[in-house]
């Protein structure tokens, strides 16, 4: 074990008793370089923040232009800071009205919840409504409308109360009632495995929230950004929530999150008290900047439809596998979920593909489910070397699962 990766085993807080442990040296690109000399193609993207790959030019330059200006002036919503005002302009003119009115985090999950305090006050309830499998953070508000018990319980009493209703099911919705104050879902269920809802559900929830006076609010952290094949999944279902929360690839690769809203949901925050939402670091320059070069990016390019033809690409090479271990792939654009027959199948899987090179990773709350997530800028080249290792790894899996069974 290299000295480096004994600090991090001895004095870096653990996740789980198995983290990756992969020591990088640099990212470029689609790969990640390991000190060892070895290089894995990212098939996750960092967990779909790296949508234009790592270091892409046009985000470095925005960051080290900000650099020479200033890093953090003040906490959050005070002054004008030019970086956070172009992104929350660029967004605004994005995003479908009325959506028009933009709160910088330091986070996902931070973003989570602003949106639920959001709710709260504007609708005077207290009750919120969530689905199963579903994945919004690890805060305790964020944490109470996870979809997974296990996720939750050992944490005692959290936020709510929260009704978790079954995810796309539409004949769940009525449980909407006068009571709740938002109900929060993520348009594609990411660690839930990569599932779906049909567009007449996502219409129905909008119609049900309407009628109980409920807000809706989607959770884009991961969706969004071209990730699914559009700007915005929301774009799928022709549903416009109250509120979307946004992170991950906003930042280009630097840590920041948001929700929009439109005026009157968004005011609650600044009145009564006011500063009833602060932060110091959310929407910080260097995100911002980098943000920002980020998403004229995606735009410029129409990254979305590179995540469609790039998507089906990989789609129709799992499924060329003809392997009778892979029994679902599913997904939008670049966001895809492969099912397989077994959680220790599926574990080792993700195993032998990463020690062959290909970072692939199973979703929190279906244990049979491998997600992919690439940079949307990947080329063909690197996803006919993801297929073929996935191919290898997959055969070599069923080998060694056999062999230790
Ligand atoms: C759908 C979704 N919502 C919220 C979050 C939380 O974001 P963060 O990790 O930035 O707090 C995540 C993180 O994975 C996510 O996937």
């Amino acid at each position: 074990m290299s000295d480096l990766a004994d600090k991090f085993r001895r004095h870096v807080a653990q996740t789980s008793d198995s983290p990756i442990g992969l020591e990088i040296a640099r990212a470029e690109g689609s790969w990640l370089y390991a000190a060892d000399g070895r290089r894995y193609l990212d098939m996750i993207a960092g967990i779909g923040v790296s949508a234009l790959g790592h270091r892409h030019r046009a985000v470095l330059a925005a960051i080290e232009s900000q650099a020479r200006r200033h890093l953090h002036v003040m906490v959050y919503g005070e002054y004008v800071i030019e970086a956070q005002a172009r992104l929350a302009a660029r967004l605004a003119e994005l995003l479908p009205s009325p959506l028009s009115r933009v709160y910088f985090t330091n986070s996902g999950a931070e973003a989570i919840e602003g949106a639920l305090k959001a709710a709260r006050k504007f609708t005077h309830r207290d009750g919120f409504v969530a689905f199963d499998g579903a994945y919004h953070g690890d805060t305790m508000g964020a944490m109470a409308l996870a979809g997974n018990p296990t996720f939750r319980e050992p944490f005692g009493a959290l936020p709510g109360p929260v009704t978790h209703l079954r995810f796309a099911d539409a004949n769940a919705l009525a449980a909407i009632d006068g009571k709740i104050a938002a109900v929060v879902i993520e348009p594609v269920q990411a660690e839930g495995g990569v599932r779906i809802p049909s567009t007449d559900f996502m219409r129905a929830l909008r119609e049900r929230c309407d009628r109980a006076g409920a807000l809706l609010i989607f959770d884009e952290v991961l969706t969004g950004f071209g990730r699914t094949g559009k700007l915005f999944a929301l774009e799928h279902f022709g549903v416009v929530p109250d509120i979307i929360v946004m992170a991950k690839a906003l930042g280009g690769g630097l840590p920041i999150g948001a929700f929009a809203a439109r005026d009157e949901v968004m005011t609650e925050l600044a009145h009564d008290p006011p500063l009833g939402h602060i932060t110091t670091f959310g929407g910080h320059p260097l995100s911002c900047a980098a943000g920002l070069a980020s998403l004229d990016t995606i735009v410029a390019g129409r990254l979305w439809e590179r995540a469609n033809t790039i998507g089906d690409r990989i789609r129709a090479g799992l499924l060329a596998f003809g392997d009778d271990k892979i029994v679902a792939v599913r997904g939008l654009g670049l966001l895809i979920g492969i099912e397989l027959s077994g959680a220790e199948l599926t574990r080792r899987f993700v195993a032998e593909s990463i020690g062959q090179g290909v970072i692939i990773n199973w979703t929190l709350n279906a244990d049979t489910v491998v997600r992919l997530a690439p940079p949307l800028t990947i080329s063909e080249a690197e996803v006919d070397f993801a297929l073929a290792t996935m191919l290898s790894a997959l055969a070599r899996t069923s080998i060694s699962s056999q062999g230790r069974s």
